[in-house]
């Protein structure tokens, strides 16, 4: 790990290997970890690149609102610091909020995408009741931390079969999530609610894009991730066996073997 100035904070990121550099952007509320089985299992054909996001473990924690927007610009500013020239292209691969911040990186940034690959994730914006309830876990860890948070989310986050057989990555999850700074959280909270609705951008989205979705995401379902793929020109869909919405972590044989398929062919 090395820490990086960039945009205004210090940036703890992974940064390893060489070829075709693939940004690792991290869910809500967890950080860089989260991607191990795609970093040891890819380093030997891609330069990975994996942050800790603003307000998420090792990185500068910043108060009030964290935008998808401004995540989007900390990458960019981070490519920049690592000696990343705009003509060599990247594939950003996002999960969940790291699918939000991915959809405002092509926005301003999409010059320098090879292509996207987007993992359990939305393009449409919260409803007003999630957004009162973002607005309420914002206050709740702000004032009672993060053991409220675990509870509320990771029986939501992990498949059957990840909770029987893959409890030491559930217990991981869970603790670096317990670990996460509460001021992190709430920005990122309610930076997420703000977040624009994007669906009706996606027909114009050329980047080659995979859609990747855990068959039992409940969070963002596999129906509804089928319908992002429908609506975008260049896009490629894989349903994930035995995972749910952490579909990198619970089945990263899959995960690894269809973004090696994607990246070929860029
Ligand atoms: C995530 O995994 O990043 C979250 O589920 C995103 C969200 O709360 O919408």
């Amino acid at each position: 790990m090395k820490t990086v100035q960039a945009n205004g904070v210090s940036i703890n990121v992974h940064d390893e290997g060489t070829g075709t550099p693939i940004l690792f952007v991290h869910g809500f509320p967890l950080d860089h970890s989260m991607w191990r089985g795609q970093l040891n299992s890819l380093v030997s054909e891609f330069r990975v690149i994996a942050p800790d996001l603003r307000g998420f473990g090792a990185t500068t924690v910043t108060d009030g609102v964290v935008t998808m927007e401004t995540h989007a610009d900390d990458l960019a500013a981070l490519l920049d610091e690592l000696g990343i020239e705009h003509s060599r292209k990247i594939i950003l691969c996002g999960l969940s909020m790291g699918g939000y911040i991915a959809w405002q990186f092509h926005r301003k940034y999409k010059d320098r995408l090879l292509g996207l690959i987007l993992c359990d994730t939305r393009a449409i914006a919260d409803s007003p009741e999630v957004v009162a309830n973002r607005k309420k876990l914002a206050a709740t860890v702000l004032e009672h931390g993060t053991e409220p948070v675990a509870a509320a989310m990771m029986p939501n986050l992990f498949s059957a079969a990840s909770n029987e057989n893959r409890q030491h990555t559930v217990e991981l999850t869970r603790q670096c999530l317990l670990a996460t700074s509460p001021q992190g959280i709430a920005a990122a909270s309610l930076g997420m609610a703000e977040r624009p609705d994007v669906t009706a951008d996606l027909p114009s989205i050329e980047t080659p894009t995979l859609l990747i979705v855990g068959v039992e995401d409940r969070i963002s379902t596999v129906d509804e991730m089928r319908g992002i793929a429908d609506a975008m020109p260049n896009s490629e869909f894989f349903v994930v066996p035995e995972a749910g919405h952490m579909s990198p972590l619970e089945n990263p044989e899959a995960v690894n073997a269809a973004i090696r398929k994607f990246a070929a062919r860029l």
